[in-house]
């Protein structure tokens, strides 16, 4: 009997086994592709390594910084074989990990048999506590035309090696707002297809119209209120409202309606284990409602995001050897890697409206570091930090500009430290660094007190 089986490997599970190996406990992860999960393999990491080309790409072109480049090129196999260097580095890092952590590892598919036991091939095996950490994979609405073979989604993009002339990026979401940066940088042309009368919901409001404002005027075209109904071969056919219907075509689709959580063939039903579409339900703790089962990560649908996943797994893991605690989502941070990023934690200022909570903003131009400008020649962005009215409290701070993926760390531990903006105005940043911006930012909003 093990203490724990973890099913899936991506940085929920194989954190989370890593963690209970370390603390003594008899692991086994089990993993059906390679380890590394959605984040390693076609996510985060496939995604960073096509943005640092692209920005290169570009930069580089930018007659200011004074480099003199004669025709440059973008080779797009040559970035294909780049990523795939990085991540099979980064995969054979995780299996040494956990190796090294102790961790048993088992390749197939899992499907649970029993509270208590799961099944991998014609391997029965039991443990005390069963993790689920199998992630999500590119939903497909039901859209005609979407789920043909000629719609790239975000696993297959990784794959392309050749650089479309024009592409049709259906959601204007995380995933569809990097892609949309990433291809107007290397030079083809753009349009973003979004239902929703905004993009990037759920950040910040001011801070994703402003996004929208430099990426347009980068070139990407944007069309809003624009629900996409059908593709048929390279016509994206979409509405603007009941009586209007458009179309756009493209020799490039890219469906970035969003992820669902992978629940099916997991034996769910039959041990009980409560789930919807979006996901298994869980607690605070990582628990299931089934004593035993536990769930971390995308699969849970709540944020489908891998340090959230990793933050899961590790809480689901002390609570199930009796280290209580339980996660707290306000101090996780999220980044969007645009060209320039956004980066965002705690509350926007819709949602302190929407609790009815008062508070007091400053917005400073990310202009006001040194460092910011040295690094982005022509840019804008700002850092805008939000505080209760009473006690100064920081409750969110939202930034756009590049480096801000960097500095957002920083405003997470002043929000998961609950400090006010007197105390954090007296952390010292170095000079000269972007992450000044912040601390401007963070002093701007003292001095209305
Ligand atoms: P998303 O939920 O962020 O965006 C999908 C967008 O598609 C929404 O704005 C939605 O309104 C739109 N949409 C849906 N159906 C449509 C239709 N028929 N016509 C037009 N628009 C339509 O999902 P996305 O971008 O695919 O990302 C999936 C998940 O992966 C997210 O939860 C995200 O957090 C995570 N992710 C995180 C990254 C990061 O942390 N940087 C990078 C990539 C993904």
């Amino acid at each position: 009997m093990r203490d724990l089986i973890v099913i899936g490997g991506g940085p929920g599970g194989y954190e989370a086994a890593a963690h209970a190996a370390r603390m003594g406990k008899k692991v086994t992860l089990i993993e059906k592709d390679s380890l590394g999960g959605t984040c390693l393999n076609v996510g985060c990491i496939p995604a960073k390594t096509f943005l640092r080309s692209s920005k290169l790409f570009h930069e580089c072109q930018q007659p200011a910084y004074g480099v003199r480049v004669t025709s440059p090129q973008f080779d797009m196999p040559a970035v294909v074989e780049r990523k795939k260097k990085i991540v099979s580095t980064l995969t054979h890092g995780v299996a040494g990990m956990l190796r090294q952590a102790g961790v048993e590892t088992a390749s197939g598919v899992a499907k649970l048999v029993a509270r208590n036991a799961v099944q991998v091939g014609y391997q029965r095996i039991e443990a005390l506590n069963i993790l689920i950490a199998t992630g999500s994979r590119p939903a497909v609405p039901p859209i005609p035309g979407l789920g043909s073979e000629s719609v790239l989604d975000s696993n297959s993009i990784f794959d392309m090696t050749h650089i479309p002339e024009k592409v049709a990026i259906i959601g204007g979401g995380i995933i569809g707002l990097e892609f949309a940066c990433f291809f107007r940088e290397i030079g083809s042309s753009v349009d973003v297809f979004e239902m929703l009368p905004r993009i990037a919901a759920g950040t910040d409001e001011e801070i994703a119209s402003r996004l929208m404002r430099t990426v347009e005027r980068q070139g990407v075209k944007f069309h809003l209120s624009a629900k996409v109904l059908e593709v048929s071969g390279q016509t994206v056919h979409y509405a603007l409202d009941e009586s209007s219907k458009e179309s756009g075509v493209a020799d490039c689709i890219l469906n970035a309606t969003g992820r669902s959580p992978v629940t099916n063939g997991l034996g769910l039903e039959e041990v009980g284990v409560d789930y919807t579409t979006k996901g298994i339900r869980t607690d605070e703790y990582g628990k299931t409602n089934v004593p035993g089962i536990w769930a971390c990560g995308d699969v849970t649908g709540r944020r489908m995001l891998a340090h959230a996943a990793t933050r899961e797994g590790i809480v689901a893991v002390n609570n199930m050897f009796g280290r209580k605690e339980r996660i707290r989502y306000n101090g996780i941070p999220s980044v969007i890697y645009t060209h320039p990023e956004v980066a965002s934690v705690g509350k926007t200022e819709e949602e302190l409206e929407t609790l009815g909570i008062e508070y007091r903003k400053s917005t400073v131009p990310m202009a006001v570091a040194g460092r910011f400008l040295i690094e982005n020649e022509g840019a804008s962005g700002v850092v805008k930090v939000l505080t209760g009215t009473k006690y100064g409290e920081i409750l969110g701070v939202h930034a756009l500009g590049d480096g801000c993926s960097e500095f957002i760390c920083a405003a997470a531990i002043m929000i998961e430290n609950e400090m006010c903006a007197a105390s954090a105005g007296a952390i010292v940043f170095p000079h000269p660094t972007v992450s000044e911006a912040l601390r401007e930012a963070v002093l701007a909003v003292h001095s209305m007190s």
